[in-house]
């Protein structure tokens, strides 16, 4: 039996055609900036965005983490929302890497505002750390795929250029966003300094995210990545997955948004289950079991046992998420999977 994976997008393969670009890539030494492919990558997710310069990096975490040590200064204070990923999934980098205070503001699903911002700000006195820069998710992860509204991000790209700060966006799964508002990524890079997407996530490529901003910004950001360690050599390989994936899987997550909705309902056919529809607006599934008194990871192990995977991420708590991997009727499979185990188990 093949298993129906939803435990993340990440865990896609590359598909037939996308192996044979890679086979067939011009590929060159990156760390002397010799790769072709990496450079074609490069260019092209900056103009997408609408940004100067952009840097191939090999994971979601790095890219973000070297935005903030190339926005910021050891001492100074960043802003997140309470769930984001960087707070929260990122091993305490922020601290460990660019020695920067985190502050959390409480959002909802994932949105915090820019009067929530103007609130946190420190005034300007040597007792307090130097407030420096704001970061969003565009979709939030943890809040279920939800989508940040386009006119509160604006409101907070007005206020962090009237108070002097850095806004950055993980946008791991922006392009998700992109399709399901028909918002062009063009407007979304107008309102960031910088910006990080993932091309192993929803658009499947095995590896690698890119960073964008200004050519100063990105310039810093080479500097640090080569600190860490992040130089990567004939690295064209993998980024001609990405540049097959910027090809043929953007406009098809709108399926995968298809997928999430229909499991969604499956769910929601038990009065007791909670899933937030307003959040599932992506390919992300947060199922709430608290009023159930089912636990998280004894429906995951009946699901698994039946060869549904998905993962619990709190006590009461499963994520499912749709991607590449999961066709029509791997869907049609798992909503009768999850129908039927409920139906025993409530
Ligand atoms: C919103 C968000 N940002 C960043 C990342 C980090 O990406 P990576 O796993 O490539 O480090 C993830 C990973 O799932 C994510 O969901």
């Amino acid at each position: 039996m093949k298993a129906i994976d939803l435990r993340s997008d990440t865990v896609t393969k590359p598909t037939p055609e996308m192996r044979a670009a890679m086979t067939a890539a011009e590929v060159g030494d990156d760390v002397f900036g010799e790769d072709p492919t990496v450079n074609q990558l490069q260019a092209r997710v900056a103009a997408l965005l609408g940004k100067e310069a952009a840097l191939y990096i090999s994971s979601g975490t790095q890219s973000n983490q070297l935005a903030i040590r190339s926005h910021t200064q050891p001492g100074q204070e960043i802003y997140c929302e309470e769930n984001g990923h960087i707070f929260n999934y990122e091993a305490g980098a922020p601290a460990a890497l660019s020695g920067v205070q985190v502050r959390t503001l409480p959002g909802v699903r994932g949105v915090i505002t820019a009067a929530q911002i103007e609130a946190a700000l420190r005034p300007a006195d040597h007792h307090n750390p130097p407030s420096r820069l704001v970061v969003l998710e565009n979709t939030h992860n943890r809040a279920g795929g939800a989508i940040f509204p386009f006119e509160e991000m604006e409101k907070i790209h007005a206020l962090t250029r009237e108070r002097g700060l850095a806004l950055h966006l993980d946008g791991a799964r922006l392009w998700n966003a992109h399709v399901a508002t028909g918002i062009p990524l063009l407007e979304y890079g107008r309102l960031f300094d910088s910006i990080s997407v993932c091309l192993s996530k929803g658009l499947g490529a095995p590896v690698g995210s890119v960073l964008v901003g200004s050519a100063e910004f990105i310039d810093r950001a080479h500097r640090f990545r080569k600190m860490w360690g992040g130089g990567m050599r004939q690295a064209g390989l993998i980024a001609a997955a990405g540049l097959y994936a910027l090809d043929h899987h953007i406009d098809r997550l709108k399926v995968d948004h298809l997928h999430a909705r229909a499991l969604a309902h499956s769910f929601l056919e038990f009065p007791e289950i909670e899933v937030d529809l307003a959040a599932t607006q992506t390919n992300i599934v947060i199922v709430e079991l608290r009023k159930t008194g089912l636990k998280a990871h004894d429906l995951v192990v009946k699901l698994k046992e039946k060869g549904v995977l998905c993962l619990a991420t709190a006590p009461t708590r499963v994520r499912l998420v749709t991607h590449l991997d999961i066709h029509d009727e791997d869907t049609k499979s798992a909503c009768r999977i999850i129908e039927e185990i409920l139906q025993h188990s409530l």
